[in-house]
């Protein structure tokens, strides 16, 4: 569940979430992501502007358990009206890390896997009335030991994506975004963490 905060300053009470100790170990075109040195979880944050459709992806992670999905701790958004049009956010969650950049084979690997992962997705995500029969062979045709994970994540996945097209009403303001960089391993288990973004609202 997304607590939701009403304050006169977002910004500052965002902040008050990060560890002081925190430092930057990630950033990416919509959010920062901090940590400390050896922090078992990081804090996602970032403007509400253009994430409305990563937080109602992320809203159904935190509420369900899937070795595909990063384990989410705490979702806060703080705004200075009550419409949570413009604000700030920050997702708490699991730390996980980015593919083994030791190892060529290791890199090779892992993308691989992410473009097997997006094909599925795309694959799954076709007209409505295909997208049960593909999913359907989806599910014969991939082969790996959490099968069920994996369509259960891609149909989380699909009907937040789904949800957020309707809801900001212009459907190419919202799509799948699976490049590399938003698939992260917990181990050897791939996790999507970032598959939903959206453009700036026209207004
Ligand atoms: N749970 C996490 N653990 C460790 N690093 C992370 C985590 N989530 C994101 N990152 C890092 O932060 C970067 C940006 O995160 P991402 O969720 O893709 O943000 P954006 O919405 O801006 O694209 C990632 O590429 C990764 O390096
Ligand atoms: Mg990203």
């Amino acid at each position: 569940m997304i607590q939701y905060i009403v304050t006169a300053d977002a910004h500052a009470e965002a902040k008050k979430l990060i560890p002081a100790k925190a430092h930057q170990i990630g950033k990416g075109e919509f959010a920062n992501v901090y940590a400390t040195k050896s922090g078992k979880r990081v804090f996602k944050a970032g403007k509400l502007e253009r994430n409305h459709a990563y937080l109602k992806w992320a809203s159904r992670v935190h509420e369900i358990k899937n070795v595909y999905f990063p384990k989410i701790f705490n979702i806060s958004v703080f705004s200075e009206s009550d419409d949570f049009e413009t604000g700030y956010f920050v997702v708490e969650m699991e730390r996980l890390t980015e593919a083994n950049s030791v190892s060529i084979v290791e890199v090779y690997a892992h993308k691989v896997e992410v473009d097997q992962l997006a094909h599925t997705f795309r694959f799954c995500n076709t007209k409505p009335e295909h997208t049960r029969e593909f999913m359907k062979r989806a599910y014969k045709t991939y082969s790996t030991k959490h099968r069920e994970s994996l369509m259960s994540a891609i149909q989380h996945t699909l009907i937040a994506y789904q949800q957020s097209s309707e809801e900001l009403n212009e459907s190419h303001n919202v799509w799948l975004d699976l490049h590399p960089g938003n698939f992260l391993r917990r181990n050897n288990q791939i996790v999507i963490t970032d598959p939903i973004a959206q453009r700036e609202l026209s207004v």
